[in-house]
């Protein structure tokens, strides 16, 4: 047996415009997801707590490309908990996806690198999703907060501290869906749309910068970046009530995080964590304060 965790993510920057190659800053945060394994005989048995049906595709494929890759295979007993919302857009299925292949690697003495869980985990992704950018898949793996170049594959540390405040909609959306939303909107008006990503990737890069520096100006630009998101199809009502309700009590920015349609809004509340929090409250989200981790996945015991 073994038990194994990774940490969901927050996408801070660069949602959406990472999947046509611009980059994405996101950061590991301290709510895992556990996953339980067992060698059997044959097949694949899973359960899970809560509603994390969804999720099992990932474990499903991530186990045969960890077999493939081993060159060995067993049967598996998983079960899997998770201290994230489901379906919120921070990072579950990414992590029990990364989660399942150290398992089998743990279990099978594969002896796996992150490096590799990185890359077979993306692979993951783009076998079940169709589209995915290796945003969250390496966040997850690695941990920290990193600074993603998809096409290149790199996935650079950047040091800086972020007080942030998550903010649930408690209404579910599904990546796939909101990625093809916007490929159909992009379709339509490339012209108009493609600057639109663009600006995303100089938000992205100068948020990196800024960061470095001590983060002084990271609000604004999470703003900016949540008007484009909205330009590009991915809004709610909800996720901009709570969005704004964040700003009014005081955070210094705030915008989506990840696919959009639902799920979760991230706002920077240097100071102010707790009223933000309040305030995400009252209006009807679930308010997460989740510190950065630098513990990616990782062997409980
Ligand atoms: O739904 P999430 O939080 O996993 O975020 C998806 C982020 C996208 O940029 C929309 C898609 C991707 O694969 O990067």
């Amino acid at each position: 047996m073994v038990l194994v965790s990774a940490p969901g993510k927050v996408i801070l920057f660069g949602e959406h415009a990472v999947v046509y190659g611009e980059p994405a800053l996101a950061g590991a945060i301290d709510r895992r997801t556990y996953l339980k394994a067992e060698k059997t005989k044959k097949g694949i048995k899973i359960r899970s707590e809560g509603s994390k049906e969804k999720d099992f595709p990932y474990v499903e494929k991530a186990a045969e490309l960890a077999f493939e890759h081993i060159g060995r295979e067993c049967g598996l007993e998983i079960e899997i908990s998770s201290e994230l919302p489901p379906a919120s857009g921070l990072g579950t299925s990414a992590s029990v996806a990364v989660s399942t292949i150290l398992a089998v690697s743990e279990l099978l003495g594969g002896g796996l690198e992150k490096k590799e869980i990185a890359r077979l985990g993306h692979r993951v992704e783009l076998e079940v999703q169709g589209a995915a950018s290796p945003t969250d898949t390496a966040t997850t793996t690695l941990g920290g907060i990193l600074f993603i170049l998809p096409k290149k594959q790199v996935f650079e540390p950047v040091e800086g501290e972020l007080p942030l405040v998550i903010g649930y909609t408690k209404e579910t959306s599904l990546t796939g869906e909101l990625v093809r939303r916007v490929r159909e909107r992009r379709d339509r008006n490339p012209e108009v749309v493609d600057p639109i990503i663009e600006d995303i990737g100089r938000i992205t890069r100068e948020a990196k910068e800024t960061l470095g520096k001590g983060g002084a100006g990271i609000g604004e630009l999470m703003d900016i970046n949540h008007g484009l998101l909205e330009a590009l199809g991915v809004g709610s009502e909800r996720l901009s009530a709570l969005v704004y309700a964040a700003r009014e009590a005081g955070a210094e920015g705030a915008k989506i995080t990840g696919a959009g349609g639902g799920g979760c809004m991230v706002a920077y509340a240097p100071g102010k964590e707790d009223a933000v929090a309040r305030a995400i409250e009252e209006k009807g989200g679930a308010a997460l304060k989740a510190p950065i981790t630098r513990e990616g996945v990782r062997v409980e015991r």
